[in-house]
């Protein structure tokens, strides 16, 4: 079995080949999605939201992410996992985002941090790097700023934008960091920036002119996921499989046909005898 690896995914982009990303919160999901053949799985922030019911990112916590990313890489043999560091996780002082970093390959067994936000990372990135940790860099739309940012929006659609975005993302690179996503950006802005990397750019919402994409795995096959923004495809509703078969298990248990005679274990003979005298 081959793992994949940091320099894989840098091949990726040399060749031109897209990157597949999708992120998986628990057992299951990762092994559904590494058996689908991705390259990288992310146990993103966005659990909070998915998986915890929070309506953003922002009460997600290292120990949400450390149990959730434990769960993933006991799934994912061969995909290459990314963790998210939480909100606050790294704005301290350069120890504790170290520290954090660290937690999330250490005890969560994921073999690279991603971090949101721009320039102001370089010297977190940097040291992360020199410990030993690769990093994913996170500009554009990054949710856990939604409070600044005012908003789920669309970022970098004026020149000035677009110009800032691209120097952001020159200094996540020189920082160390081996990939970067894009979240939310003209797929112009994307194609601009990518060409100007040397590190593969992964785009959510980021068009097709980038070096690959991630998508949430609870929106791409509809698993109670209301959020359907523009740049999501769902390719399968799951959702509605569960909810029916759930249904039919209640209407089946109320009518008494299930369980059924082939559900059913039974006591030998001799023990219904005198069980019942
Ligand atoms: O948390 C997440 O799922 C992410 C992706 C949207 C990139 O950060
Ligand atoms: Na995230």
């Amino acid at each position: 079995l081959k793992q994949v690896t940091t320099a894989d995914i840098r091949k990726k982009k040399e060749t031109g080949t897209p990157i597949t990303m999708m992120t998986a919160y628990d057992y299951p999901s990762a092994k559904l999605v590494e058996e689908a053949g991705v390259d990288m799985i992310l146990v993103g922030d966005s659990l909070g939201m998915v998986v915890l019911g929070y309506d953003s990112t922002l009460p997600v916590t290292m120990e949400d992410m450390i149990h959730h990313t434990k769960a993933v890489t006991r799934a994912a043999k061969r995909a290459f996992v990314v963790a998210d560091l939480p909100f606050l996780s790294y704005h301290g002082t350069l120890a504790e985002a170290v520290k954090n970093a660290g937690r999330l390959m250490q005890e969560g067994l994921a073999k690279a941090v991603k971090m949101e936000g721009g320039s102001e990372l370089a010297p977190i990135i940097t040291r992360c790097v020199q410990a030993g940790i690769p990093v994913v860099g996170h500009i554009g739309l990054t949710p856990q700023a939604v409070h600044q940012l005012g908003g789920y929006k669309v970022q970098g659609r004026s020149l000035e934008a677009a110009k800032k975005m691209l120097e952001e993302a020159l200094v996540i690179q020189e920082a160390g960091a081996f990939a970067i996503v894009l979240e939310c950006v003209p797929e112009e802005v994307t194609a601009m920036i990518a060409s100007k990397l040397e590190i593969p750019v992964i785009g959510i919402g980021a068009g097709a002119s980038c070096d690959g994409q991630v998508l949430v795995f609870h929106d791409l096959v509809g698993y109670a996921s209301q959020l359907t923004p523009k740049f999501v495809k769902r390719y399968a509703e799951v959702g509605e499989s569960i909810r029916d078969a759930v249904a039919s298990y209640v209407k089946e248990v109320e009518a008494r046909s299930f369980p059924a005679a082939e559900h059913v274990f039974h006591a030998s003979e001799d023990t219904i005898k005198q069980l019942y005298g």
